[in-house]
């Protein structure tokens, strides 16, 4: 007998009935993912530092069917981010999947920056996901029944670039966590983690970046064999993948969703 199972074949990219918390899902791809996981039948918990675009959100998932809620919050303050699982576990029971969407950054040359500046982009792109992970990881190890963290960190997490000193550190260092997270937590816990790590895809912070007749925009074309840069809905089917059954065996991966950049 061959040894795979029609039933799981069948499901195992479902997250139908599970209950996904979105961190920056009041950013580009944050709110792509958050109202994907709707879309396939998750419960949503949504979070962001903006109360207000929250609102608008679970406005119009609600208005498509989408089961939803929200705390607004700082993914670097330790408070925030217990009050947010709180709430999720509150209004949800439960914490299944962890997707963490939130980031920042401020291109600066080191000789300019501030190491407060330093410190902020740090905080931001790497402290805040310490302390997301965590809290969610102390929160499914008491559910018991494992779970699935996605941290969106980025291409740059292993090359540098000029007047990113902040940037690459910190996605370095949150995909080292992803690594040493997944050594903590798989084997005993069954909590899979894992990164996507994207170029550029389109945001408020990078439209400008697509202009097809500036240099930036045909550099980059340049070093991306699919023929296009990435947009927010490109990384769904990984963040599904890696929330699902299907991913059971991928642990502590970085997920490379570039383009093919990597090739070039
Ligand atoms: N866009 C790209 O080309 C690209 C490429 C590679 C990797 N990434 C990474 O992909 C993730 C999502 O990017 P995106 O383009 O969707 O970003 P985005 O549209 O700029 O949204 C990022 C979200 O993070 C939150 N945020 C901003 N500053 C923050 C801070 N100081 N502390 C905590 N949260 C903060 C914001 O929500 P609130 O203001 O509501 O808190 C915002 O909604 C980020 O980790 C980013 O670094 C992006």
């Amino acid at each position: 007998m061959v040894p795979v199972k029609k039933e799981f074949v069948q499901s195992m990219f479902s997250v139908e009935g599970k209950v996904a918390l979105v961190t920056g899902a009041t950013g580009a791809l944050g709110c792509v993912l958050a109202k994907a996981y709707g879309y396939a039948g998750a419960k949503v918990f949504m979070t962001g530092r903006n109360a207000g675009k929250l609102q608008s959100l679970e406005d119009e998932f609600k208005a498509e069917g989408i089961d939803c809620a929200y705390l607004a919050g700082d993914p670097s303050n330790e408070a925030d981010v217990q009050a947010i699982i709180k709430a999720c576990v509150d209004k949800f029971g439960e914490v299944n999947i962890l997707a963490v969407a939130h980031g920042f950054n401020k291109p600066q040359n080191v000789l300019e920056q501030s190491v407060a500046d330093w410190q902020y982009i740090m905080d931001a792109d790497c402290k805040s996901v310490y302390i997301v992970t965590k809290y969610v990881a102390h929160q499914m190890v008491e559910q018991g029944k494992g779970g699935k963290m996605v941290v969106v960190t980025s291409q740059r997490s292993t090359r540098g670039m000029a007047n990113y000193t902040g940037y690459c550190t910190s996605k370095g260092g949150a995909d080292m966590m992803v690594s040493c997270l997944a050594c903590d937590l798989s084997a005993k816990y069954h909590i899979n983690v894992n990164s996507i790590c994207p170029t550029v895809f389109r945001s408020d912070l990078t439209e400008w970046m697509f202009d097809p007749e500036s240099a930036v925009y045909k550099n980059f074309l340049a070093r991306e064999p699919i023929g296009r840069l990435g947009e927010p809905e490109d990384f769904v089917g990984y963040a599904l993948f890696l929330s699902s059954a299907a991913s059971d065996f991928i642990t502590g991966a970085h997920c490379d969703c570039s383009g093919g950049y990597l090739v070039v």
